[in-house]
């Protein structure tokens, strides 16, 4: 059985604790045996003390042996097992805020065989999710790395906070008000918490600190990535954001636009009448790179108009889903499809080789009428930040409230979790290097919006001492086209392969990356991603599919897409 060894300091009054941390006892390691995983909990509560106004409820640490973590789509892809790790849990609380926070720590065991890498990796989350634990630790641990995971104070089961993937347990207080200090811990605060205390503890338990530290995610993740480099520019050397959920208050009221159209139409078009509307578009830009493969290269030039489809007949199926009928595009729903892609005028609108699927979502209502089914995230924040009512009906907002529900979004919360502050000279002058990639075909998070953050950390930095060179010399950004969301594979393009790794030589050997790697989901595109503002250019001979028959190449016009 596992061995578990519980520090109940539950019951020590959290002031006290904390004041007493640094003079917590330190036990005297046996060299020859190597340093206990049971141990490191003693000395990582000293080290965590230098986190002002965190104390440290409780720590557990196990030694965990051949452990599987099994597939768990859309989490984690594949099995990883055999590993051997060191198993930390740590628990704390932010003076005054009655919060309870979950960090969890997975080292690689130290011996003769250890496969630590020396490297200490920060993980992200996904949605309403802080981290993805075991999902993330798993794949990690298994390259060597010792890598941390944090809930954010979100799941805490006594105070009733059960599903990690939504907010409606803990984003209202019970008078009624949001709950402003663990939305904080979601924004950033608990990022930065998993940083100091991961790194503590690992430091204690090899007895001495990783020799580099990284983070790594996508979607929420990405846009922690970003609040690190923002806000705590030393918490880690280097930084992968994919996808990331930067300009949170304006996008997530964005994604509920193609909602807004709908309902101001009364109109619900089905899946299969907008697949119709991307199928015509890719099937109109695909080859404005030379190279039939159902991916837009550029689309930026991509200018296929809804409006050719009107008065097309398409095959759908019947409600039951037992025959085909025929369906007629009118040009009502052609409209509805221009105003989704083109976005509101505050903010984008869905790239053309995106799924509408997601964003335009219906259902049919219990009456039997076709509705609008909201994305949860834009959904669940427009009911509990914006209207502070669960019961609100997100699908039945109007183009005027939509607007008003924007601007509230934008006012109320930019300054907590927009997380799109331009300045990064601090990440800059410690050192950081910083790698964010984003699907073209992504149909969650708008491109435009990460690009647009580029633009401006660019504008920013020529107005410092640094000049623009400076800015490719720590901050490259690459687009990926045809790729969906964090690269879930649903799409045709090629997909980085391997982010974290280019951003690893980056900060060990000083080699930064000119183009990422990527293949597509069923391997059968190899293609290399440019750097922004570079642009993949088929070489006009040779395997399509193959990274060395494209190369990148500038285009002014690129630039002007926003
Ligand atoms: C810590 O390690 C020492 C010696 O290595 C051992 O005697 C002691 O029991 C350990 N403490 C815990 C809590 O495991
Ligand atoms: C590890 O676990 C697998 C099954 O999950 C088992 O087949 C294998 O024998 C185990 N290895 C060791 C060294 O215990
Ligand atoms: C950490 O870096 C030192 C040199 O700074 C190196 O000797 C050591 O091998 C590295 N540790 C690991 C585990 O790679
Ligand atoms: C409906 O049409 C699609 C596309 O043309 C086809 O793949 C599918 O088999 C058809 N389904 C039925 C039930 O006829
Ligand atoms: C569309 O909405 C339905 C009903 O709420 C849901 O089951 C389905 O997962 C949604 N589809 C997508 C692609 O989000
Ligand atoms: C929202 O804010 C913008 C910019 O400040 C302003 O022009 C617009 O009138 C506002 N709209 C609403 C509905 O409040």
């Amino acid at each position: 059985m596992l061995r578990q060894i519980f520090l109940a300091f539950a019951a020590v009054p959290a002031l006290r604790l904390f004041s007493h941390a640094a003079t917590l006892p330190i036990h005297e390691r046996d060299t020859s045996t190597g340093p206990s995983c049971t141990n490191t909990t003693f000395l990582s509560v000293a080290l965590a003390s230098s986190l002002p106004g965190v104390s440290i409820i409780s720590i557990l640490a196990r030694e965990q042996k051949n452990v599987t973590v099994p597939a768990t789509p859309p989490f984690s892809a594949v099995d990883v097992s055999g590993l051997n790790f060191c198993d930390v849990e740590v628990v704390l609380t932010h003076a005054g805020m009655n919060d309870m926070v979950r960090v969890a720590v997975w080292l690689p065991l130290v011996g003769s065989d250890s496969t630590w890498n020396g490297r200490f990796l920060g993980t992200g989350g996904s949605g309403w999710a802080p981290g993805l634990f075991d999902y993330n630790l798993a794949p990690a641990v298994k390259l060597g790395y010792a890598a941390a995971s944090t809930d954010a104070g979100l799941v805490d089961p006594s105070l009733g906070y059960t599903n990690p993937l939504s907010p409606a347990s803990w984003a209202l207080t019970p008078s009624g008000g949001v709950n402003i200090p663990l939305l904080t811990n979601f924004a950033s605060r608990s990022i930065h918490d998993m940083a100091v205390v991961g790194k503590a503890v690992a430091a204690a338990y090899y007895s001495k600190p990783a020799n580099h530290s990284y983070f790594n995610g996508c979607s929420t993740g990405g846009r922690q990535g970003l609040a690190e480099a923002q806000t705590y520019p030393t918490d880690f050397n280097g930084i992968v954001a994919g996808a990331p959920a930067i300009n949170w208050a304006h996008y997530v009221v964005a994604e509920t636009w193609p909602q807004v159209v709908m309902h101001d139409k009364n109109l619900f078009p089905s899946d299969c009448e907008l697949d119709a509307f991307t199928a015509a578009a890719i099937a109109a830009c695909d080859k404005l790179d030379g190279v039939e493969d159902g991916v837009i290269t550029r689309p930026d030039q991509c200018t296929f108009d809804p409006s050719a489809l009107i008065g097309t007949s398409i095959q759908c199926p019947s409600s039951d889903g037992k025959q085909n009928i025929t369906t007629i595009i009118t040009a009502d729903v052609a409209n509805i499809v221009q105003q989704i892609w083109s976005g509101p005028y505050n903010w984008y609108g869905l790239e053309k080789s995106a799924s509408l699927d997601y964003l335009a979502n219906t259902t049919v209502s219990k009456a039997g009428k076709p509705v609008g089914a909201p994305f949860f995230v834009s959904d669940t924040w427009t009911q509990y930040f914006l209207a502070k009512n669960p019961n609100f009906d997100t699908s039945s907002v109007n183009t005027n409230e939509f607007f008003t529900l924007f601007n509230q979004s934008v006012t109320q919360y930019d300054s907590i979790i927009g997380t799109s502050n331009p300045d990064l000279s601090a990440f800059h002058s410690s050192g950081g290097k910083l790698l964010v990639w984003h699907g073209l075909a992504d149909q969650l998070i708008f491109p435009q919006g990460t690009v647009d953050y580029f633009h401006r950390v660019l504008a920013q930095s020529s107005n410092q001492p640094h000049q623009d060179t400076d800015l490719d010399s720590f901050f490259r950004l690459f687009l990926a086209p045809g790729v969906d969301h964090c690269g879930g594979g649903t799409t045709p393009g090629a997909i980085p392969v391997d982010p974290l790794s280019a951003v690893v030589k980056w900060v060990e050997q000083g080699i930064p990356p000119d183009v990422l790697d990527a293949a597509s989901a069923d391997g059968k595109l190899k293609r290399e991603v440019c750097k922004y503002p570079l642009v993949p250019v088929y070489r006009g001979q040779g395997d399509a599919n193959d990274a060395a028959s494209w190369t990148c190449e500038p285009d002014t016009t690129w630039q002007e897409w926003l």
